[in-house]
Formats: structure tokens, sequence, C-alpha cells
């Protein structure tokens, strides 16, 4: 996990790829925000959703051309292509058979369910796929699993027993997706569930509410410097 620290494992500031950052002066930034929480490295994951099935040529290529302009204006985060994967009949099956799994340093996969509606899963067996990316020699992490607020502690544990890591976002405590997630997120950290954390950065609305908490990393882990009773401050992502 330390190694991991200075890392944001999760954000959308590719520009125009999803419904991120939605230009390149919004990509920079947002990466500018990464470094001034105190991130160093932030791995770019893209959507492969339904409306956003984004291909893996598309992403590096976009992920160099906002290093090169990073680079460009002296702003120090590296960064890694790489994708946030739904699991959902219209991209799983093609994202396996094309093979176009984009892993990011440790050979990690950034996985996802459907948000709000369990049903958008059809077939697809969460467990399974777990399993599946294990074989092939990945470590799938769980998107964000306090936000499936259709899942039990029992599934959560049969999701972590079949090897999946657990990423929590950053703000989901404090409130960022609303109350019943807050509450989540308190019972998954009571569980020890969690693994690592990701900003999910996509807008400025996430940047602003981050700040307004006095958000950074620090060498004991991400931290809110102001702990005042946080309410939500955007309508829930
Ligand atoms: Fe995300």
């Amino acid at each position: 996990m330390n190694r991991l620290l200075f890392t944001d494992c999760h954000c959308h500031i590719l520009p125009s790829l999803d419904d991120g950052a939605t230009c390149l002066a919004e990509s920079v930034l947002l990466a500018r925000y990464q470094v001034k929480w105190g991130f160093r490295k932030a791995v770019c994951t893209s959507h492969r959703v339904r409306q956003y099935p984004n291909e893996p040529d598309q992403v590096k290529r976009t992920c160099s051309e906002l290093q090169e302009e990073l680079i460009r204006q002296e702003i120090p985060l590296d960064l890694t292509p790489s994708m946030e994967y739904r699991l959902i009949p219209e991209t799983w099956p093609e994202t396996l058979e094309k093979n176009w799994l984009l892993p990011w340093e440790g050979n990690h996969i950034l996985i996802e369910l459907p948000i709000h509606k369990a049903s958008r899963i059809g077939d697809i067996v969460p467990e399974d796929e777990i399993k599946r990316l294990l074989d092939m020699g990945y470590q799938p992490v769980l998107a964000h699993p306090e936000r499936y607020l259709y899942l039990d502690m029992e599934r959560y544990h049969s999701l972590k027993d079949a090897g999946a890591l657990f990423q929590r976002n950053i703000g989901s405590l404090e409130g960022l997706y609303g109350e019943a997630v807050s509450v989540r997120a308190e019972a998954l950290l009571a569980e020890d569930m969690y693994d690592m954390q990701g900003t999910d950065l996509h807008n400025e609305r996430y940047a602003m509410f981050f700040d307004r908490f006095g958000f950074r990393i620090t060498a004991g882990g991400p931290v809110f410097e102001v702990n005042k009773e946080c309410g939500t401050l955007i309508e829930p992502l």
C-alpha cells in the first residue's frame, strides 16, 4: 500500500474519452490539483462502458498526449494509461475477446459493477470474472464498492474472497456521494475491507469538494485536514 501511497489509482482526467475531463485544458487543471494534493503519479482509468466503449490504443494515445502537455507545462505528474472496466454484457465479453485489458503497475485491473441497477450485469457473475482475471495473471481491483448500495455485507465478502482488492473513493466517507454511500463506506471500513484509495476525479466539482476539506496526501495516507461535519456538497455522481 505504501508503494501506491502517492499514486492516484483511479481518475478520469484524460480529455474527451468519457464523463471526465472534456478538453485538454480541463485535464491539465485536474492534474494540477492532483499534484497540489501530493500525488506524484496518476493511473488514468478512462471508462469502458456502453456510453464510452473506449479502446486501449485510443487511451494510450490520449494519455501520452496529455503527458507531453504536462511536461511542457512542468507539471510533475507521471501518467499511466489504464481503464475502468464495467462488468456488463455490452462491453466486458468483447474486452476479454479482443484482449483489451490495460493493466497498471502490479498488473492491477480496475473493474466496476453497475452503480445503481444490479440487473444491468446480466448473466455475468462478478466472482467468476475476478477469478478469471486472477487466472490470467491480473490483480482485479473493485472500484468504489461503497457505491453499490444493492450489495449486502455477505456479497462484499464473497467478492473479496474471490480475490478482488477493494478501492475506496476518497470523499465517500465525507459525503461526496451522499449519506447512504458514506454510511456504507463506514461499514466496509469497520470490516477492514479496503486495500487502496483513489480520487475517481472527473471534474472540478470533485476538486472543490476535496479542497473544501483540506485534502492532501501524507506519508501516513490521504487525510482531510478540516474535519468538520460534512454534508453532500454536490449531487451524487
Ligand atoms: Fe471511475
